[in-house]
This record gives C-alpha cells, structure tokens and sequence, in this order.
C-alpha cells in the first residue's frame, strides 16, 4: 500500500479516536442542554400561524383530520386534502363548527404528481400561498400474506414514500422564495424499531426520516432557518378499527397504551411550532431507542425478536 494511503487510513482512525475520547463530554454537554439549555437560556415558545394556510394531506380521516382541526384551532385556513371526498368534507363541517376560518375540501391523491401541481394551484387562488404543509397521507395497507404482490409492494412505496417527494418539490419552492415555512411529515417509529413481516412499511418510513434529515441540511446550507422540518414517528395510534385490531393481537397495546389521535395532533403541532425537528411518540420512545443504539446490531435484533417476534410470526401464519 502506498504511504499516502497509510497516512489517510491513520487520519481517519486517529479521529474516531478522538471522537470517542470526547464522546462522555458530548454526550453530557447534550443532557445538560436537553434539561437545563431550554429552560433557561432559550425561550422555546411556539410561533403564531393565525392567518396562514396549510395543506394538510390524508385529512378526511384520523391523524390528518387531528391536525387538521388542531391548525384551525390555531387560526390557521385550511386545504383538507383526501382522495376520499366524504371524508374530507365531514373535516370541513367540523372545522366550520369550531373555527372562525375559511377550510375548504380537495380531492388530490398524493402519489400523482400532476394532481398535486393542480392542488397548488388550486389552493393559491381559493385561500392563498401554502406556508404550512402536512405530509400524513397514508396507507395502512393490511398485507394478509407473507408474500404480497408485487402492485401491492409497489403502491405502497408510491404512496409512503415517492408521495414525499411530489409534495414538497410542488409546496417548497412558495416557502423558499418567502423564507419561511412548516413542513410536518408523519413517519413512524417502526422506520427506527424495524418490524419483522413489515419489510414495506419499515422501509418507507425509514426512507421518510432520512429524507427529510437530508432536507434540514440542505435547508440550513441555503440558509433558510424560517423553514422548520418536522419528522414525527409516532408508535400505534388509537386512528382506526384496524390498527386496534392489529395492536390487540400483537399485543403491542399490552407494552403501551395507544395515543390519542386528538393528543398526538396537538403534541405535533406545538413541537412543530417550536421548531422540533423530531418528535417520537411516546416520548419514553427516544430514549429507550438512544438507549438501544450503542448496543452491537445483533443484541439489537434479539431484543426486538423477543418483543414482537413470535406474536407477529404467528399472526403471519394465520393470516397467510
Ligand atoms: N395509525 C397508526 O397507528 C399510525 C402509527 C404510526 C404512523 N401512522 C401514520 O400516520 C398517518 C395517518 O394515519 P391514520 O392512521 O390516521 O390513517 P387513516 O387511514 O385513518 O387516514 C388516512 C387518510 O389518508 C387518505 N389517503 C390515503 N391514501 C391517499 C392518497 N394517495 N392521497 C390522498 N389521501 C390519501 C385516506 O383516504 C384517509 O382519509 C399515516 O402516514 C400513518 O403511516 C399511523
Ligand atoms: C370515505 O370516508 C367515509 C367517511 O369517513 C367512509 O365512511 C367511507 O368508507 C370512505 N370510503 C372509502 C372508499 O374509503
Ligand atoms: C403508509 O403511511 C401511512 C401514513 O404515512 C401510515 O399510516 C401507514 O401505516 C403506512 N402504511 C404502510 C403499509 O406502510
Ligand atoms: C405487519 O405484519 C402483520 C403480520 O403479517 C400484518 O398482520 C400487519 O397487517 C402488518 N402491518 C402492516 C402495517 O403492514
């Protein structure tokens, strides 16, 4: 091996060394800050949206009708976009009911781009510039074998994950060119706690943290600290008769209860006031995952095989 090679290789060890050597300091300097830094020194108070409008994706249902309603508690107009229609009207009735702000019902499947340059248009001219965007539509796409069909794999992915790109490549640039913004995408704690028989699901929400990770990057190199991205991964929610079925069997709802959609829409919307960048539900989730991270890979996989393993295996069997 050449010596400029060897030279490279030992920089590059030497500062993993070095890394490490600090690493007990890092990580108290990030406790204190976690405790203290917040309390005293920054004032973290969430940010008034009255008056701004939001495009919130998947509302006619769940977790985006929450939050739908949570923005218009806080003043906000608000675009309810669904690609069932029913749903996102009853969103709208009930904002009417509660709220004095203008809300208005789109049909708009996140997974075709076109459709979605068309909602941007449409919703600029009826309610104004989008300053808000809700990322949470979403399928819960009820696999009932082992091997699920290929459309079914891929529409999953076009929907959980390509739908991402199409709605922040058509909502960003307006937020951009005003510099400033909230991007709230709903990912979930399975893209971190993988689940075996789930391989779709886990992927597309751990492809959904990385990209907007990469986008808060990028954002902050152009300097455009006003656009807040926020990830939440939250754990089951108490949204549908399916996920409480679900939950009930892999007896999941034993280890935790189910949130609230009500509570989870209202924790989101504060932490993303605030400027969160991301928030995991429950809370005890963040820590048990730092926890779990500095462990070697396999000890990882054994505890969660342990946890879920045979309750998902067996539920697999029987469905297949
Ligand atoms: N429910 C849970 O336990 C749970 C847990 C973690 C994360 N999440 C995430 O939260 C989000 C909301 O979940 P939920 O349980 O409220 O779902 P839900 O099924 O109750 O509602 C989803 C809504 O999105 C709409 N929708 C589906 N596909 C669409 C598309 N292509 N274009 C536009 N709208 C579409 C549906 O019509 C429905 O109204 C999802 O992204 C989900 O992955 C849910
Ligand atoms: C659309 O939403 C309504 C109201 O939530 C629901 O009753 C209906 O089953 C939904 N339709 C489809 C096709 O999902
Ligand atoms: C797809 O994404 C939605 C919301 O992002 C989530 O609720 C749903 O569980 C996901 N379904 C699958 C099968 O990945
Ligand atoms: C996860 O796998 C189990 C077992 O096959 C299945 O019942 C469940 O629907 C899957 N969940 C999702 C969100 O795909």
């Amino acid at each position: 091996m050449s010596m400029a090679k060897t030279l490279l290789k030992l920089r590059a060890h030497v500062s993993v060394a070095i890394l490490a050597a600090l690493s007990p300091l890092l990580v108290a300097a990030a406790l204190f800050w976690e405790l203290f830094g917040k309390l005293f020194f920054i004032s973290s108070s969430p940010k008034s949206i009255v008056g701004e409008v939001a495009v919130v994706t998947g509302a006619g249902h769940g977790l985006g009708r929450a939050i739908a309603l949570e923005l218009a508690a806080k003043g906000c107009h608000v675009a309810v976009v669904d690609i069932n229609m029913t749903g996102a009207e009853g969103t709208v009735k009930q904002i009417q009911e509660m709220a004095k702000v203008r809300a208005k019902a789109y049909k708009a499947d996140v997974s075709n781009y076109l459709e979605l340059v068309q909602l941007n248009r449409d919703v600029v001219s009826d309610l104004g510039p989008v300053m808000v965007l809700i990322n949470n539509a979403g399928i819960l796409l009820h696999r009932n074998t082992v091997n699920p069909e290929p459309a079914e794999v891929q529409q999953m992915i076009n929907v959980n994950l390509t739908a991402h790109f199409w709605t922040n490549m058509v909502f960003l640039p307006t937020m951009k060119a005003m510099r400033k913004g909230y991007l709230l995408t709903i990912s979930s704690l399975s893209g971190l706690f993988p689940l075996p028989y789930n391989t779709t699901y886990t992927t597309t929400k751990a492809g959904t943290t990385a990209h907007m990770r990469a986008l808060r990057m990028e954002l902050a190199l152009e300097q455009l600290n006003d656009i807040h991205v926020c990830t939440a991964m939250p754990n089951f929610l108490e949204a549908n008769e399916e996920v409480r079925q679900l939950t009930n069997e892999v007896k999941i709802s034993n280890l935790y209860p189910l949130i609230s959609v009500k509570q989870a829409a209202q924790r989101l919307v504060d932490g993303m006031l605030r400027g969160e960048r991301e928030i995991l539900l429950p809370g005890l989730a963040a820590l048990l995952y730092r926890l779990m991270i500095v462990l070697p890979v396999s000890w990882q996989e054994l505890a969660l095989v342990l946890t879920f393993g045979p309750r998902l295996k067996q539920l697999c069997a029987l469905r297949n």
